[in-house]
């Protein structure tokens, strides 16, 4: 399948047939079969379908945690298959951001420490002062300035995704990659959350998230479904929905309920 294409674009991801099989004990799974696409630099993703479908493998193979079993996977233009593990390493924190369902924060620890943690492992090493200045304008960036010395228990979930994405952009990545980073929070706060993403992406952070909901969807430029380890549509969102107007519409409701 040709993906559709934004001409004026770099292409940040490239996928040539690429595919992942498990083998466990004697049962092969191919979780994701010869997938090809290309993703633009500027692009907002949204990856759809059911449950055992091949998004998380997609994902962690983008995010080259997973190297695929065969085909070709260009990040910037660079093989992904030719760098060892130090190399691979190195190329997450330099260019990806992570956002996942769970959080996945460090409980003991501050808001401030969880963002300034990727830093730590960046290479050239971040001075302790610039750590902690880049860590306290991602978090006041994801609306938290005021919460820096709170651990992740004394924290609502939204806000705990929130410095999730505060960790994820602390080391200015140029790709995004999030799963089901909605899944554990409400209406409102997803809602909040979009919001948040739109931001980043309108500048120029590119955004591959996997979701259920088919409302958190609406809000991204490009919408792909898998089904059984393949891509079976992919394409614009011509309905792009704006999380500020969402949240204005869900204001007024809210309004409506109280005066009745
Ligand atoms: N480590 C593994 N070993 C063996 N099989 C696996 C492994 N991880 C995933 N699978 C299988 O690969 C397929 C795709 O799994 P994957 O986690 O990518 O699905 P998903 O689309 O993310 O599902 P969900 O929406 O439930 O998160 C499933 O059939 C799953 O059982
Ligand atoms: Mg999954």
């Amino acid at each position: 399948m040709s993906a559709p294409s934004q001409p004026a674009a770099s292409p940040v991801i490239q996928l040539r047939n690429l595919a992942r099989t498990y083998q466990s004990g004697e049962v092969e799974v191919k979780a994701v079969r010869n997938v090809t696409l290309d993703i633009f630099r500027g692009d907002f993703v949204a990856i759809m379908g059911a449950s055992g479908s091949g998004k998380s493998t997609l994902m962690n193979t983008l995010g080259c945690l997973d190297q695929p079993t065969s085909g070709e996977y260009l990040l910037d233009g660079v093989g992904v298959a030719g760098l060892n593990r130090k190399q691979l390493a190195k190329l997450r924190n330099r260019k990806l951001g992570f956002v996942f369902q769970s959080f996945n924060l460090l409980a003991r620890t501050s808001a401030l420490e969880n963002v300034e943690l990727p830093m730590l492992y960046a290479l050239p090493m971040v001075p302790r002062r610039e750590r902690r200045q880049r860590a306290i304008a991602a978090l006041e960036k994801v609306g938290l300035g005021d919460r820096l010395g709170h651990h992740p228990s004394q924290l609502s979930g939204g806000q705990q995704q929130r410095i999730a994405i505060a960790r994820a952009l602390v080391n200015q990545p140029e790709l995004v990659l999030a799963d089901e980073p909605t899944g554990n929070l409400d209406t409102r706060t997803s809602i909040e959350l979009m919001g948040l993403f739109q931001e980043l992406n309108d500048s120029g952070i590119t955004i591959v998230m996997v979701t259920h909901e088919l409302d958190i969807a609406a809000y991204c430029k490009r919408m792909m479904v898998m089904r059984d380890g393949v891509v079976i549509s992919d394409s614009r969102n011509p309905t792009r929905r704006l999380a500020a107007e969402a949240r204005s519409s869900l204001d007024l409701a809210e309004q409506d309920v109280n005066l009745t």
